[in-house]
């Protein structure tokens, strides 16, 4: 890796405020381009992506993305994971496809979140600011809705897209040694996890969250605040039933 790219490795971060300006249909079309060199399960390419850059359109996606700051940009990009083309693919040539199991919605997934990523590498290293909306598998019916996707393509992201307005500060990490272990997976001790988390729970930004919200740590920020179980459940349920529907036999 040259210094360049192990520089923008080390400096990257999501950007959540974009300047009015879209970025050129070309731009994006070569960084989706570029980005299907992907690895992907056995060269399937079990995704899909649909750009909204209309202005129309693009009001009328972002409530299904809760009109977060990101989803503001100029640019949204929802990957899907999609076996519904390969088994079209399938169909007019005489195969019979089996894809709506477990297996074949984990891999469409794997290969839509391995594309994704590479298309936001590969447009933050053209100057662009990115963010990835997790709100998608939230309202996956009300994106289907407005994207028009047909059964058996599940939206697994949004990326907002756009040119940066500033630049955000860099969040913080675990140490390497939190996450790579030599050999074998270890047995973490209280106090052991408590000092690998210590760079989240110190983390100024962090730290103001906990005050924020009146709680003791930032653990409780996780459970309590942000992922609480009244509404993961729910968006599951919601999200299950969207997989159902389609046909997955999970
Ligand atoms: C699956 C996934 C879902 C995410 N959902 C959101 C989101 O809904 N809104 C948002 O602002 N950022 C979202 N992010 C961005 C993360 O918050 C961000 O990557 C993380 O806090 C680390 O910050 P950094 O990317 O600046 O290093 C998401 C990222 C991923 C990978």
């Amino acid at each position: 890796m040259n210094q360049t790219n192990t520089d923008y490795f080390r400096n990257r971060r999501s950007v959540r405020a974009f300047r009015g300006e879209a970025p050129s249909r070309e731009l994006i079309d070569n960084i989706l381009r570029d980005a299907m060199r992907a690895p992907n399960t056995g060269n399937k390419q079990l995704y899909s992506a649909v750009v909204t850059r209309d202005p129309a359109r693009l009001e009328a996606l972002r409530p299904a993305h809760f009109s977060q700051p990101a989803s503001q940009a100029p640019v949204l990009v929802t990957v899907c994971a999609d076996v519904r083309r390969f088994e079209r693919w399938c169909e007019v040539s005489d195969a019979v496809p089996q894809f709506r199991n477990l297996q074949g919605l984990t891999a469409a997934v794997i290969d839509a979140a391995i594309y994704a990523q590479q298309i936001i590498t590969i447009a933050e290293m053209q100057g662009l600011g990115t963010c990835w909306l997790g709100t998608t598998t939230y309202n996956a019916p009300e994106i289907a809705a407005a994207l028009k996707l047909p059964q058996g393509v599940v939206p697994v992201g949004c990326i907002a897209i756009g040119w940066p307005d500033g630049q955000p500060a860099q969040c913080e990490r675990l140490p390497l040694r939190a996450v790579v272990y030599e050999e074998e997976y270890p047995e973490f001790c209280d106090e052991e996890i408590k000092e690998l988390y210590r760079a989240k729970d110190d983390f100024a930004e962090n730290a103001k969250f906990v005050a924020e919200n009146g709680k003791q740590t930032l653990a409780q920020v996780f459970t309590d605040v942000r992922y609480p179980a009244s509404t993961s459940e729910p968006f599951s349920a919601k999200f299950r039933q969207y997989l159902t529907d389609a046909g997955f036999r999970l």
